[in-house]
Protein backbone atom coordinates (compact mmCIF):
# COMPACT_ATOMS: atom_id res chain seq x y z
CA UNK A 1 0.00 0.00 0.00
CA UNK A 2 1.20 3.31 -0.86
CA UNK A 3 -0.34 7.41 -0.46
CA UNK A 4 -0.73 9.22 -3.95
CA UNK A 5 0.56 12.27 -5.61
CA UNK A 6 -1.89 13.31 -8.19
CA UNK A 7 -0.22 16.50 -10.74
CA UNK A 8 -1.55 18.20 -13.31
CA UNK A 9 1.24 16.97 -16.69
CA UNK A 10 -0.26 19.69 -19.04
CA UNK A 11 -1.00 23.07 -18.18
CA UNK A 12 -3.91 22.57 -15.93
CA UNK A 13 -7.67 22.00 -16.30
CA UNK A 14 -6.84 18.28 -17.10
CA UNK A 15 -9.83 16.89 -14.65
CA UNK A 16 -7.93 16.57 -11.59
CA UNK A 17 -11.18 17.30 -9.86
CA UNK A 18 -13.04 14.19 -10.72
CA UNK A 19 -9.87 11.68 -10.38
CA UNK A 20 -8.79 13.25 -7.07
CA UNK A 21 -12.10 12.85 -5.98
CA UNK A 22 -12.49 9.41 -7.01
CA UNK A 23 -9.09 8.37 -5.30
CA UNK A 24 -10.48 10.66 -2.27
CA UNK A 25 -12.98 8.24 -1.65
CA UNK A 26 -10.45 5.37 -0.74
CA UNK A 27 -7.89 7.83 0.74
CA UNK A 28 -8.20 8.84 4.50
CA UNK A 29 -6.71 12.16 4.31
CA UNK A 30 -6.03 14.67 1.36
CA UNK A 31 -3.39 17.49 0.93
CA UNK A 32 -3.00 20.31 -0.93
CA UNK A 33 0.46 21.34 -0.96
CA UNK A 34 0.82 24.12 -3.33
CA UNK A 35 -1.31 27.16 -5.31
CA UNK A 36 -4.04 28.92 -3.61
CA UNK A 37 -7.37 30.18 -4.82
CA UNK A 38 -5.95 30.54 -8.63
CA UNK A 39 -7.02 26.26 -8.95
CA UNK A 40 -10.42 25.30 -9.93
CA UNK A 41 -11.77 21.72 -8.95
CA UNK A 42 -15.33 21.04 -10.46
CA UNK A 43 -16.45 18.13 -8.58
CA UNK A 44 -19.50 16.33 -9.68
CA UNK A 45 -21.54 14.26 -6.59
CA UNK A 46 -24.73 12.89 -7.41
CA UNK A 47 -26.89 16.37 -8.18
CA UNK A 48 -24.37 18.57 -6.64
CA UNK A 49 -21.81 20.28 -8.65
CA UNK A 50 -18.97 21.59 -6.51
CA UNK A 51 -16.43 24.27 -7.47
CA UNK A 52 -13.52 24.20 -5.06
CA UNK A 53 -10.55 26.33 -5.18
CA UNK A 54 -8.46 26.30 -2.06
CA UNK A 55 -10.28 23.18 -0.21
CA UNK A 56 -8.92 19.98 -0.41
CA UNK A 57 -11.28 17.43 -2.62
CA UNK A 58 -11.83 14.99 0.39
CA UNK A 59 -14.04 16.78 2.05
CA UNK A 60 -16.74 16.48 -0.58
CA UNK A 61 -16.30 12.52 0.49
CA UNK A 62 -16.10 13.40 4.07
CA UNK A 63 -12.80 12.79 4.60
CA UNK A 64 -10.08 15.06 6.25
CA UNK A 65 -8.83 17.77 4.59
CA UNK A 66 -5.58 19.32 5.01
CA UNK A 67 -3.83 22.52 3.66
CA UNK A 68 0.22 22.43 4.04
CA UNK A 69 2.63 24.85 4.25
CA UNK A 70 2.93 24.97 0.72
CA UNK A 71 -0.36 26.95 -0.42
CA UNK A 72 -1.30 30.64 0.02
CA UNK A 73 -3.86 31.23 1.65
CA UNK A 74 -6.62 34.22 1.52
CA UNK A 75 -8.91 33.72 4.58
CA UNK A 76 -11.57 36.20 3.13
CA UNK A 77 -11.52 33.79 -0.27
CA UNK A 78 -11.45 30.61 1.90
CA UNK A 79 -13.83 31.61 4.25
CA UNK A 80 -16.22 33.04 1.33
CA UNK A 81 -15.49 29.02 -0.13
CA UNK A 82 -16.26 27.24 3.10
CA UNK A 83 -19.92 29.42 3.46
CA UNK A 84 -20.72 28.69 -0.45
CA UNK A 85 -19.87 24.65 -0.02
CA UNK A 86 -21.93 24.46 3.33
CA UNK A 87 -24.64 25.67 1.87
CA UNK A 88 -24.88 23.03 -0.25
CA UNK A 89 -24.62 21.06 2.14
CA UNK A 90 -21.50 20.13 3.06
CA UNK A 91 -20.13 20.64 6.54
CA UNK A 92 -16.41 21.89 7.21
CA UNK A 93 -15.56 22.35 10.29
CA UNK A 94 -12.30 22.31 12.53
CA UNK A 95 -12.52 18.51 13.02
CA UNK A 96 -12.48 18.02 9.05
CA UNK A 97 -10.36 20.91 7.45
CA UNK A 98 -6.30 21.41 8.95
CA UNK A 99 -4.36 24.50 7.93
CA UNK A 100 -0.54 24.10 8.84
CA UNK A 101 0.20 27.26 11.42
CA UNK A 102 3.35 28.25 8.78
CA UNK A 103 0.99 29.00 5.68
CA UNK A 104 1.47 32.16 4.43
CA UNK A 105 -1.38 34.45 4.15
CA UNK A 106 -2.55 36.25 0.82
CA UNK A 107 -3.91 40.24 1.71
CA UNK A 108 -5.56 42.59 -0.30
CA UNK A 109 -2.43 44.13 -0.79
CA UNK A 110 -1.07 40.95 -2.85
CA UNK A 111 -4.37 41.04 -5.34
CA UNK A 112 -3.88 44.83 -6.02
CA UNK A 113 -0.50 44.16 -6.98
CA UNK A 114 -0.98 41.32 -9.09
CA UNK A 115 -3.36 42.95 -11.54
CA UNK A 116 -1.60 47.08 -11.11
CA UNK A 117 1.33 44.81 -12.51
CA UNK A 118 -0.39 42.66 -15.24
CA UNK A 119 -1.92 45.94 -16.16
CA UNK A 120 1.24 47.75 -16.51
CA UNK A 121 2.80 44.84 -18.35
CA UNK A 122 0.13 45.89 -21.31
CA UNK A 123 0.25 43.30 -24.06
CA UNK A 124 3.31 41.00 -22.26
CA UNK A 125 1.26 40.22 -19.52
CA UNK A 126 1.10 36.77 -17.93
CA UNK A 127 -2.66 35.96 -18.01
CA UNK A 128 -2.70 35.83 -13.80
CA UNK A 129 -5.91 35.01 -12.53
CA UNK A 130 -5.58 38.67 -10.19
CA UNK A 131 -5.63 36.65 -6.69
CA UNK A 132 -2.34 37.51 -5.71
CA UNK A 133 -0.78 34.61 -5.30
CA UNK A 134 2.97 35.69 -7.32
CA UNK A 135 2.89 38.63 -4.65
CA UNK A 136 2.39 36.01 -1.62
CA UNK A 137 4.76 33.78 -2.79
CA UNK A 138 7.27 36.64 -3.64
CA UNK A 139 7.06 37.93 -0.24
CA UNK A 140 7.29 34.02 1.46
CA UNK A 141 11.11 33.83 -0.03
CA UNK A 142 11.62 37.32 0.79
CA UNK A 143 10.87 37.21 4.41
CA UNK A 144 7.73 39.42 4.88
CA UNK A 145 5.12 37.21 4.58
CA UNK A 146 2.61 37.24 7.10
CA UNK A 147 1.46 33.85 8.04
CA UNK A 148 -1.58 32.06 10.05
CA UNK A 149 0.15 31.66 13.16
CA UNK A 150 0.64 35.27 13.00
CA UNK A 151 -2.60 36.25 12.78
CA UNK A 152 -2.88 35.15 17.27
CA UNK A 153 0.05 37.51 18.10
CA UNK A 154 -0.94 41.30 17.34
CA UNK A 155 2.41 42.22 18.55
CA UNK A 156 3.95 40.43 15.50
CA UNK A 157 1.08 41.34 13.30
CA UNK A 158 2.25 45.03 14.27
CA UNK A 159 6.16 45.36 13.00
CA UNK A 160 5.27 42.63 10.02
CA UNK A 161 2.53 44.76 8.54
CA UNK A 162 4.97 47.86 8.90
CA UNK A 163 7.71 45.83 6.61
CA UNK A 164 5.05 44.74 4.24
CA UNK A 165 3.98 47.97 3.75
CA UNK A 166 6.79 49.79 3.28
CA UNK A 167 7.23 47.55 0.41
CA UNK A 168 3.57 46.97 -0.99
CA UNK A 169 3.47 50.71 -0.85
CA UNK A 170 6.23 51.97 -2.38
CA UNK A 171 5.56 49.62 -5.54
CA UNK A 172 1.64 50.28 -5.46
CA UNK A 173 2.34 53.88 -5.97
CA UNK A 174 5.16 53.72 -8.25
CA UNK A 175 2.67 51.50 -10.08
CA UNK A 176 0.31 54.47 -9.74
CA UNK A 177 -2.41 52.18 -7.73
CA UNK A 178 -3.48 53.17 -5.00
CA UNK A 179 -2.24 52.10 -1.77
CA UNK A 180 -3.08 50.50 1.67
CA UNK A 181 -3.48 51.76 5.22
CA UNK A 182 -1.92 49.41 8.33
CA UNK A 183 -5.57 50.60 10.01
CA UNK A 184 -7.21 48.92 7.01
CA UNK A 185 -5.38 45.85 6.97
CA UNK A 186 -5.17 45.29 10.55
CA UNK A 187 -9.38 45.46 10.78
CA UNK A 188 -9.17 43.24 7.80
CA UNK A 189 -7.23 40.69 9.37
CA UNK A 190 -8.98 41.09 12.54
CA UNK A 191 -12.49 40.70 11.35
CA UNK A 192 -10.71 37.49 10.32
CA UNK A 193 -8.68 35.95 12.47
CA UNK A 194 -11.61 34.40 15.16
CA UNK A 195 -13.24 32.44 12.02
CA UNK A 196 -9.72 30.76 10.43
CA UNK A 197 -7.60 30.73 13.81
CA UNK A 198 -9.66 27.27 14.81
CA UNK A 199 -8.83 25.68 11.85
CA UNK A 200 -4.57 26.44 12.42
CA UNK A 201 -2.90 22.84 13.67
CA UNK A 202 0.85 21.56 13.11
CA UNK A 203 0.25 19.66 9.31
CA UNK A 204 3.85 18.27 9.66
CA UNK A 205 2.86 16.36 12.97
CA UNK A 206 -0.57 15.55 12.06
CA UNK A 207 0.71 14.02 9.03
CA UNK A 208 3.62 12.09 10.39
CA UNK A 209 1.36 10.96 13.20
CA UNK A 210 -1.02 9.70 9.86
CA UNK A 211 2.00 7.82 8.36
CA UNK A 212 2.79 6.01 11.06
CA UNK A 213 -0.40 4.82 11.60
CA UNK A 214 -0.68 3.90 8.65
CA UNK A 215 -3.40 6.03 7.25
CA UNK A 216 -3.69 6.21 3.33
CA UNK A 217 -2.56 9.99 2.02
CA UNK A 218 -3.28 11.23 -0.81
CA UNK A 219 -1.61 14.60 -1.67
CA UNK A 220 -3.63 16.72 -4.18
CA UNK A 221 -1.53 18.71 -6.61
CA UNK A 222 -3.39 22.46 -8.34
CA UNK A 223 -1.67 23.55 -12.13
CA UNK A 224 0.11 21.31 -13.62
CA UNK A 225 3.99 20.58 -14.20
CA UNK A 226 4.08 23.46 -17.32
CA UNK A 227 2.84 25.78 -14.99
CA UNK A 228 5.87 24.83 -12.43
CA UNK A 229 7.81 27.86 -11.74
CA UNK A 230 10.78 26.00 -12.27
CA UNK A 231 10.00 23.50 -14.80
CA UNK A 232 7.28 25.39 -16.86
CA UNK A 233 7.18 27.35 -19.61
CA UNK A 234 8.80 30.70 -17.49
CA UNK A 235 7.90 33.42 -17.21
CA UNK A 236 4.43 32.68 -18.45
CA UNK A 237 3.80 29.62 -15.22
CA UNK A 238 2.11 29.80 -11.88
CA UNK A 239 4.78 30.73 -8.73
CA UNK A 240 4.64 27.73 -7.20
CA UNK A 241 6.65 24.10 -7.89
CA UNK A 242 3.56 22.05 -9.43
CA UNK A 243 5.80 18.58 -9.49
CA UNK A 244 5.66 15.59 -7.01
CA UNK A 245 8.32 16.86 -5.50
CA UNK A 246 6.78 19.97 -3.66
CA UNK A 247 4.39 17.58 -2.50
CA UNK A 248 7.00 16.40 0.53
CA UNK A 249 7.92 20.20 0.92
CA UNK A 250 4.93 21.97 0.70
CA UNK A 251 3.19 19.61 3.24
CA UNK A 252 6.56 18.98 5.96
CA UNK A 253 6.58 14.94 4.85
CA UNK A 254 10.16 13.06 3.63
CA UNK A 255 10.41 12.50 -0.41
CA UNK A 256 9.21 8.97 0.36
CA UNK A 257 6.19 9.61 2.10
CA UNK A 258 4.80 11.36 -1.79
CA UNK A 259 4.37 7.56 -2.86
CA UNK A 260 3.07 6.36 -6.37
CA UNK A 261 2.98 10.16 -8.72
CA UNK A 262 0.02 10.11 -10.81
CA UNK A 263 -0.19 12.40 -13.83
CA UNK A 264 -3.69 13.98 -15.12
CA UNK A 265 -3.80 14.39 -19.01
CA UNK A 266 -6.07 15.22 -21.07
CA UNK A 267 -6.52 13.42 -24.45
CA UNK A 268 -5.53 17.08 -26.25
CA UNK A 269 -4.26 20.09 -24.82
CA UNK A 270 -5.60 23.25 -23.81
CA UNK A 271 -3.84 26.41 -21.73
CA UNK A 272 -5.78 29.33 -20.09
CA UNK A 273 -4.12 32.73 -20.09
CA UNK A 274 -0.63 33.80 -21.85
CA UNK A 275 2.93 31.36 -23.20
CA UNK A 276 4.35 29.14 -25.15
CA UNK A 277 1.46 26.41 -26.51
CA UNK A 278 3.07 24.72 -29.49
CA UNK A 279 0.29 22.39 -30.40
CA UNK A 280 -2.31 25.24 -30.52
CA UNK A 281 -4.80 25.35 -33.08
CA UNK A 282 -6.13 28.88 -34.34
CA UNK A 283 -8.70 26.99 -36.88
CA UNK A 284 -12.11 25.51 -36.83
CA UNK A 285 -10.43 22.73 -34.96
CA UNK A 286 -9.33 24.33 -32.35
CA UNK A 287 -12.79 25.45 -31.63
CA UNK A 288 -14.38 22.23 -32.21
CA UNK A 289 -12.16 20.87 -29.04
CA UNK A 290 -13.18 23.67 -27.07
CA UNK A 291 -16.64 23.90 -27.57
CA UNK A 292 -17.29 19.80 -27.70
CA UNK A 293 -14.90 19.72 -24.28
CA UNK A 294 -16.58 22.98 -22.62
CA UNK A 295 -13.72 24.52 -22.31
CA UNK A 296 -13.81 27.68 -20.37
CA UNK A 297 -11.41 28.54 -16.82
CA UNK A 298 -13.11 27.40 -13.84
CA UNK A 299 -11.41 30.25 -12.17
CA UNK A 300 -12.18 33.08 -14.64
CA UNK A 301 -14.70 31.91 -16.95
CA UNK A 302 -11.91 32.36 -19.98
CA UNK A 303 -11.90 30.44 -22.74
CA UNK A 304 -9.36 28.19 -23.07
CA UNK A 305 -7.02 27.79 -25.92
CA UNK A 306 -6.97 24.21 -27.51
CA UNK A 307 -5.00 21.87 -29.41
CA UNK A 308 -3.43 18.71 -30.59
CA UNK A 309 -1.96 16.12 -27.62
CA UNK A 310 1.85 17.18 -27.00
CA UNK A 311 3.45 14.33 -26.72
CA UNK A 312 6.51 15.95 -26.42
CA UNK A 313 5.83 18.17 -23.43
CA UNK A 314 4.25 15.43 -21.57
CA UNK A 315 7.10 13.27 -21.61
CA UNK A 316 9.15 16.14 -19.79
CA UNK A 317 6.20 16.26 -17.54
CA UNK A 318 6.59 12.87 -16.47
CA UNK A 319 10.20 12.57 -16.43
CA UNK A 320 10.79 16.04 -14.03
CA UNK A 321 7.48 15.83 -12.33
CA UNK A 322 8.24 12.41 -11.21
CA UNK A 323 5.15 10.77 -12.98
CA UNK A 324 4.37 6.72 -12.77
CA UNK A 325 1.28 6.67 -14.59
CA UNK A 326 -0.89 8.61 -16.27
CA UNK A 327 -4.95 9.08 -15.57
CA UNK A 328 -6.28 10.60 -19.31
CA UNK A 329 -9.04 12.08 -19.54
CA UNK A 330 -11.33 13.79 -22.06
CA UNK A 331 -11.28 11.06 -25.07
CA UNK A 332 -14.72 11.34 -25.87
CA UNK A 333 -13.82 14.75 -27.17
CA UNK A 334 -12.31 13.17 -29.96
CA UNK A 335 -14.66 10.83 -30.74
CA UNK A 336 -15.97 11.02 -34.59
CA UNK A 337 -12.97 12.83 -35.56
CA UNK A 338 -11.71 11.77 -38.95
CA UNK A 339 -7.82 12.07 -37.95
CA UNK A 340 -6.47 13.03 -34.68
CA UNK A 341 -2.86 14.40 -34.62
CA UNK A 342 -0.26 14.24 -32.09
CA UNK A 343 3.32 16.39 -31.65
CA UNK A 344 5.73 13.59 -31.74
CA UNK A 345 8.67 16.33 -31.91
CA UNK A 346 10.06 20.31 -32.36
CA UNK A 347 11.38 21.89 -35.32
CA UNK A 348 13.75 24.60 -34.70
CA UNK A 349 14.72 26.91 -37.59
CA UNK A 350 14.51 23.53 -39.62
CA UNK A 351 16.72 21.19 -37.33
CA UNK A 352 14.67 19.18 -35.12
CA UNK A 353 15.49 19.73 -31.44
CA UNK A 354 14.91 17.06 -28.25
CA UNK A 355 13.03 19.72 -26.29
CA UNK A 356 11.61 22.62 -26.32
CA UNK A 357 13.88 25.63 -25.56
CA UNK A 358 13.57 27.96 -22.67
CA UNK A 359 14.37 30.78 -24.30
CA UNK A 360 11.37 33.27 -25.33
CA UNK A 361 12.56 34.06 -28.54
CA UNK A 362 13.61 30.88 -29.62
CA UNK A 363 9.98 28.73 -28.39
CA UNK A 364 8.43 31.51 -30.50
CA UNK A 365 10.59 29.94 -33.44
CA UNK A 366 9.10 26.10 -32.38
CA UNK A 367 7.26 24.11 -35.02
CA UNK A 368 5.58 20.87 -34.18
CA UNK A 369 6.22 17.77 -36.05
CA UNK A 370 2.73 16.02 -36.06
CA UNK A 371 2.32 12.25 -36.43
CA UNK A 372 -1.45 11.71 -38.00
CA UNK A 373 -3.62 8.98 -36.69
CA UNK A 374 -7.21 7.86 -38.32
CA UNK A 375 -10.37 8.59 -35.43
CA UNK A 376 -12.86 6.52 -34.65
CA UNK A 377 -17.02 6.69 -34.89
CA UNK A 378 -18.14 4.85 -32.18
CA UNK A 379 -18.33 7.40 -28.93
CA UNK A 380 -15.83 6.01 -26.07
CA UNK A 381 -18.30 8.53 -23.85
CA UNK A 382 -19.33 6.94 -20.34
CA UNK A 383 -17.24 3.60 -21.42
CA UNK A 384 -16.08 1.50 -18.17
CA UNK A 385 -13.92 -1.03 -19.70
CA UNK A 386 -11.56 -1.49 -22.19
CA UNK A 387 -13.41 -3.66 -24.11
CA UNK A 388 -16.30 -1.00 -24.53
CA UNK A 389 -13.81 1.13 -26.53
CA UNK A 390 -13.63 1.37 -30.01
CA UNK A 391 -10.04 -0.30 -31.41
CA UNK A 392 -8.14 2.64 -32.92
CA UNK A 393 -9.38 4.52 -29.43
CA UNK A 394 -7.09 1.80 -27.98
CA UNK A 395 -4.45 2.57 -30.52
CA UNK A 396 -4.41 5.63 -29.44
CA UNK A 397 -3.89 5.54 -25.90
CA UNK A 398 -1.20 2.68 -26.54
CA UNK A 399 0.39 5.50 -28.65
CA UNK A 400 0.74 7.91 -26.17
CA UNK A 401 2.02 5.70 -23.61
CA UNK A 402 4.49 4.77 -26.08
CA UNK A 403 5.43 8.40 -26.89
CA UNK A 404 5.30 9.30 -23.24
CA UNK A 405 7.07 6.21 -21.65
CA UNK A 406 4.60 6.27 -18.75
CA UNK A 407 1.33 3.66 -18.41
CA UNK A 408 -2.16 4.86 -18.84
CA UNK A 409 -2.84 3.28 -15.87
CA UNK A 410 -6.77 4.79 -15.60
CA UNK A 411 -9.07 6.09 -18.09
CA UNK A 412 -11.89 8.83 -17.40
CA UNK A 413 -14.58 8.49 -19.52
CA UNK A 414 -17.16 11.42 -18.48
CA UNK A 415 -17.27 14.10 -15.82
CA UNK A 416 -19.96 11.39 -13.89
CA UNK A 417 -17.01 9.59 -11.45
CA UNK A 418 -17.89 6.02 -12.18
CA UNK A 419 -17.17 6.34 -16.04
CA UNK A 420 -13.83 5.42 -15.39
CA UNK A 421 -11.15 2.75 -16.50
CA UNK A 422 -9.10 1.67 -14.03
CA UNK A 423 -5.74 -0.40 -15.18
CA UNK A 424 -3.77 -0.14 -11.91
CA UNK A 425 -4.52 1.00 -8.23
CA UNK A 426 -2.35 4.00 -7.72
CA UNK A 427 -3.07 3.22 -4.26
CA UNK A 428 -1.17 -0.75 -4.53
CA UNK A 429 2.00 1.67 -5.63
P1 LIG B 1 -1.35 32.87 -11.25
O1 LIG B 1 -1.21 31.49 -10.68
O2 LIG B 1 -2.66 33.52 -10.92
O3 LIG B 1 -0.17 33.74 -10.92
O4 LIG B 1 -1.35 32.74 -12.85
C1 LIG B 1 -0.20 32.34 -13.57
C2 LIG B 1 -0.55 31.46 -14.75
O5 LIG B 1 -1.05 30.21 -14.30
C3 LIG B 1 -1.64 32.02 -15.65
O6 LIG B 1 -1.36 31.63 -17.00
C4 LIG B 1 -2.90 31.32 -15.18
O7 LIG B 1 -3.88 31.25 -16.19
C5 LIG B 1 -2.34 29.95 -14.86
N1 LIG B 1 -3.12 29.22 -13.86
C6 LIG B 1 -3.16 29.44 -12.52
N2 LIG B 1 -3.97 28.56 -11.93
C7 LIG B 1 -4.46 27.75 -12.89
C8 LIG B 1 -5.34 26.61 -12.88
O8 LIG B 1 -5.82 26.14 -11.85
N3 LIG B 1 -5.59 26.05 -14.10
C9 LIG B 1 -5.01 26.50 -15.24
N4 LIG B 1 -4.20 27.56 -15.29
C10 LIG B 1 -3.91 28.17 -14.12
Amino acid sequence: MSNVTVIGAQWGDEGKGKIVDWLASRADIVVRFQGGHNAGHTLVVGDQTYKLSLLPSGLVRGKMGVIGNGVVVDPEALLAEIDRVSAQGLKVTPETLRIAENVPLILPVHGAIDRAREEARGARKIGTTGRGIGPAYEDKVARRAIRLCDLAEPETLDWKLDELLLHHNTLLAGLGAPTFTKAALLEHMNALAPRVLPYMDTVWDLLDDARRAGRRILFEGAQAVMLDVDHGTYPFVTSSNTIAANAATGSGVGPGTVGFVLGIAKAYSTRVGEGPFPSELHDEMGRTLGTRGHEFGTVTGRPRRCGWFDAMLVRRAVRVGGINGLALTKLDVLDGLPEIKVCVGYELDGKEIRSFPSAPAAQARVTPIYETMEGWTDSTRGARSWADLPAQAIKYVRRIEELVEAPVTLLSTSPERDDTILMRDPFEG
